[in-house]
């Protein structure tokens, strides 16, 4: 339902600022190669960049306007279609930075240019609809009457989805109200779309969670090596791209550890700095599936230069999204990249059970990884004495299936089992607790 709202080969122009005395998780000049690398995920072509650094952001254009004269003519001589922010513009930055540019310079900043490569990869209802939510929430404040008149002529594109419609004005109302009415009208209909998809999942997640089976959440920075570790481990075969946002929708899959526990791992979408909050917000069902994982395998590109920053990042987006203090594995992912055989030292040890070096590309360190899984699962083992009726037999063979039963005898109320169970299991078995002072 989406489409690309960029024709490909669109030529780019990327502007950065730094405010002094600011601190952002990467240093402009990466934030800009991590910028231009998502302006040609969109498939655009870049053609430079201009950085600046301020005491403040310049209320009206954002930039000086000395700077602003001397990308106006960049972008006159270079022929320039787009002109890309690397921080999120205000509505009226983009109202004073649209008439600077003029009508024909597309006008974006980072937000947009992710929320564009969402709306492209978004592959199930769930996805489109989180997309669409956070792609009208984005554009809502920034409706202008020459962007209404736009989305008419883009005739239900992403940008203007259905918004183009709408003709019925209301007494004394403008069209630039009728069309925030309208909406606002959406954002209420995809919320309502969005919690019965929410509630379905949750369902789903319960019964999961019934079947005893515990989950590893993958989660990492965008490009990390999250899908293709899911492949390697699983031997599924997940879309994996050298491509930023790659996987947006979870996929779970099944997967054996050497001592035969079985566990789902699921994959999620990846994250980056100054990640749009609405973004987030309209992710909040997908990423519930992190929260509610046994085990976070948090996946990191060890030949990243900006590793570190990436690190910072995803704990940071992880906190703000609320997640438990989940056991968490730090994989250092695409060790063949590098020289140096070692795991860095840098990243907080206490807040990892286990750091591990791996390739997913060429399986080293594979096993490492599924024996610091299986540590950290076994650490997490409960013993408990369960008496069992006989009528419940498939209790016994669940009991069999998640866990290590140590002893098993009869009596005539049923079968009385010493076990041996992943803590997260024990809540489900509480009923059924042998008496102890037999
Ligand atoms: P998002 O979908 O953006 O969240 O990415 P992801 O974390 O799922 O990364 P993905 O698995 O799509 O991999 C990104 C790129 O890194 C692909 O080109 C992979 O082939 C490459 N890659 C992944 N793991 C390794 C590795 O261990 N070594 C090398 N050399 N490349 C790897």
């Amino acid at each position: 339902m989406h489409q690309n709202e960029f024709p490909k080969i669109e030529r780019a122009y990327l502007v950065g600022v730094h405010v002094r005395g600011t601190e952002a998780a990467l240093d402009l000049d990466n934030s800009l190669t991590e910028l231009a690398l998502l302006a040609e995920t969109a498939g655009m072509e870049v053609l430079g960049q201009k950085t600046q650094t301020l005491n403040s952001i310049v209320p009206g254009t954002f930039i000086g306007t000395g700077k602003l004269e001397e990308i106006q003519q960049i972008v006159n001589d270079l022929d320039v279609e787009a002109v890309i922010f690397d921080d999120e513009l205000s509505p009226r930055h983009q109202r004073e930075l649209s008439k600077a540019f003029g009508n024909d310079i597309k006008l974006l900043d980072r937000s947009a240019l992710i929320l564009d490569i969402f709306a492209q990869h978004a592959s199930t209802k769930e996805g489109s609809l989180q997309v669409e939510l956070a792609q009208y929430e984005y554009r809502l404040p920034r409706l202008t009457r020459q962007w209404t008149h736009l989305a008419r002529q883009a005739g239900g594109s992403a940008a203007g989805s259905g918004v183009g419609g709408v003709g019925l004005r209301g007494p004394g109302e403008t069209q630039l109200e009728v069309d925030r009415r309208e909406i606002s009208r959406k954002i209420d209909r995809i919320k309502r779309d969005l919690e019965r998809v929410r509630v379905h999942r949750r369902q789903h997640r319960q019964q999961r969670q019934k079947t005893g089976v515990p989950v590893i959440s993958l989660v990492g920075y965008t490009n990390a090596g999250k899908s293709t570790l899911l492949n390697r481990v699983t031997n599924a075969s997940v879309y994996a791209r050298d491509q930023l946002f790659a996987t947006l929708d979870p996929t779970t899959r099944r997967m054996d550890l050497p001592s035969g526990r079985q566990v789902l791992l699921t994959d999620t979408v990846g994250f980056i700095q100054k990640l749009p909050t609405t973004l987030i917000a309209a992710f909040r069902a997908t990423l519930e599936e992190i929260t509610e994982a046994s085990l976070l395998l948090h996946v990191v590109d060890i030949s990243h230069a900006s590793v570190a920053a990436h690190i910072e990042v995803v704990e940071d987006t992880l906190a703000e999204i609320d997640v438990p203090p989940i056991p968490r594995i730090l994989v250092w992912n695409k060790c063949d990249l590098t020289e140096d055989s070692g795991i860095p030292t840098f990243a907080d040890s206490e807040l990892y059970a286990a750091q591990v070096a791996v390739s997913a590309v060429t399986g080293e360190g594979i096993e490492d990884l599924l024996s610091a899984i299986e540590r950290v699962f076994s650490k997490r083992l409960v013993r408990m004495s369960v008496q069992i009726p006989f009528q419940r037999g498939d209790l016994v063979a669940k009991l069999y299936e998640v866990g290590r039963v140590l002893h098993q005898e009869s009596d005539v109320d049923g079968t009385l089992l010493d076990v041996e169970i992943p803590a997260t299991q024990e809540a489900y078995f509480a009923d059924y607790l042998a008496d102890s002072s037999d």
